[in-house]
């Protein structure tokens, strides 16, 4: 089964237009697992425009699915995350002030700096995914990292797909066998929506979880917060 990771930082993000607590994040979190979800995603960065690093605390004890802490491993990041204990972190290099990820990491040129942060969530028995785009050398690199697992980059192959499916899902496919003979388990992420997500889903079923958050709450304005769930929730059935 492919787990659905609700991203919520953008019920922050409308949250933080008007400084109230409307949307209210932590019930939004808790809806979305009492509508299906089986996971709970959130991007804390560090200039908290979005999700506040007081509300992964507040969302710590309420969230029953599976958490997912995902950002940059500043300080402050990791020790958010320890303290936190998620049952799953997923590392991405995001320069501070970026929109959004736009990129993998560069698992070779980095590899040091990922060896030694991997092994410290390990210590805390945190799960361990790194954010990765398709290509061998960094799906080969990530391996030795000694992450868990790896979360395919998926905007390439979200901008591809309506105009050739094939042709767009062909790389991820090679990555995801790659990663399974390497022995990483796999997540994928990033402009993923009701129309791309069925085709990536079939062409790699085993898949462990996609985290989906812009195109999901945006659906949710037209077909609510229920509804839309159990949507994404159909175009992962097997
Ligand atoms: N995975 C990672 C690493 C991300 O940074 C994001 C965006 O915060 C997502 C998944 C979700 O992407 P989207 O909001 O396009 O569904």
């Amino acid at each position: 089964m492919t787990k659905l990771s609700v991203n919520i930082n953008k019920i922050a993000t409308l949250r933080n237009a008007r400084g109230g607590n409307v949307p209210d994040v932590q019930k939004v979190a808790v809806d979305c697992e009492l509508f299906g979800a089986q996971g709970i995603t959130v991007h804390p960065r560090p200039d908290e425009r979005h999700i506040r690093y007081r509300d992964v605390e507040l969302l710590k004890p309420l969230v029953t699915t599976e958490f997912n802490i995902e950002g940059y491993p500043s300080e402050s990041f990791i020790s958010l995350v320890k303290g936190i204990k998620p049952h799953q972190v997923t590392l991405v290099p995001d320069p501070p002030g970026v929109l959004t990820s736009s990129a993998g990491w560069n698992t070779l040129e980095h590899h040091d700096f990922l060896v030694e942060v991997i092994g410290e969530f390990k210590k805390h028995g945190i799960r361990t995914s790194i954010f990765v785009g398709t290509e061998k050398e960094m799906i080969e690199g990530a391996a030795k990292t000694g992450c868990d697992r790896v979360e395919l980059y998926t905007e390439p192959y979200a901008t591809q797909y309506p105009n050739d499916p094939e042709g767009a899902i062909e790389p991820f496919v090679k990555a995801a066998e790659l990663a399974r003979e390497l022995g990483l388990d796999l997540n994928a992420g990033h402009d993923l929506d009701l129309h791309n997500l069925r085709w990536f889903k079939q062409q790699i079923p085993w898949i462990k979880e996609v985290s989906i958050g812009h195109a999901l709450i945006s659906d949710a304005l037209y077909y609510g917060l229920q509804n839309t769930i159990q949507m994404y929730l159909r175009q992962l059935r097997d």
